[in-house]
């Protein structure tokens, strides 16, 4: 057992400060762990958001030293022998308590795709898709909406006016999946543009740092939805046939 410096941010609204506590850390213990310990001895009051401490429910987000990561994946081997550590929410969304942020933006924005759209009559079953498809996809299904990669996007992070026209990341790559699906029939790649601000999107790759499932959201899902509306837009045939009412 050693004892630790943990810098808190605490308060709700827009104020709030740094609280320091001096808290014990034991062998194998991550960030959660000490957060928890805390809430049982000298902040009892300690808002934290988690539920399933094992990296999957994607509750437990937070900025650690700076960094967007899991609290509950976040281990305390991992911190100098001297380092302190500072705990604060996540900068991009609206802090309900210390360490607890409104995150509905993203629920807000999940609600604008248009969902996945089989041709008409096509029930389940009727159709076969390549296994190199499915596992395209099923990249992008590992997500677990933690928003870390929503946190981090400078384009939201440094732009509270972005919020409104642009998507973050999290949901571009949930557009470039349906695209991406052989059986889907809507054409994403106007609204992808239009509606969900992928042009503002400059390919930082920040995204895909903090992202804990390893997803390479920016190389498999935004740079190839890029490409897509590209063609889109750039092919002489398509913007013909756009201008003449058949796309
Ligand atoms: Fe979290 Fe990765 Fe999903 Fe973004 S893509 S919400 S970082 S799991
Ligand atoms: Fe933002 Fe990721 Fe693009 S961090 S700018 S969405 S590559
Ligand atoms: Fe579920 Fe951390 S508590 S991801």
């Amino acid at each position: 057992m050693t004892k630790r410096t943990f810098h808190v941010w605490r308060g709700d609204g827009g104020a709030g400060s740094l609280a320091a506590y001096e808290v014990e850390v034991n062998e194998g213990e991550v960030v959660l762990d000490v957060l928890h310990r805390l809430q049982a001895t000298q902040a009892p009051d300690l808002a934290v958001r988690w539920n399933c401490k094992a990296g999957k429910c994607g509750s437990c987000s937070m900025e650690i030293n700076g960094r967007p990561r899991l609290a509950c994946m976040a281990r305390m081997s991992t911190f100098g022998p001297d380092e302190s550590v500072t705990v604060t929410p996540m900068r991009t969304f609206p802090v309900i308590r210390d360490l607890v942020c409104d995150v509905s933006y993203n629920y807000q924005k999940a609600r604008e795709i248009p969902s996945f759209t089989p041709p008409p009559g096509s029930a389940p079953g009727d159709f076969r898709m390549r296994q190199a498809d499915v596992q395209r996809m099923q990249e992008f299904r590992k997500c677990i909406e933690c928003f870390l990669c929503q946190n981090v996007c400078h384009v939201i992070r440094d732009h509270e006016e972005n919020k409104e026209s642009f998507s973050g990341p999290r949901f571009l790559m949930r557009v470039a999946e349906l695209e991406m699906h052989p059986e889907d029939t809507a054409d994403r790649r106007a609204i992808a543009q239009d509606e969900f601000g992928l042009g503002y999107c400059n390919i930082t790759k920040c995204c895909t740092e903090v992202c804990p499932e390893h997803i390479r959201i920016t190389d498999n899902a935004l740079i190839p939805l890029k490409e897509r509306v590209a063609d889109r837009k750039y092919d002489p045939l398509v913007w013909l046939g756009s201008k003449i009412g058949l796309r």
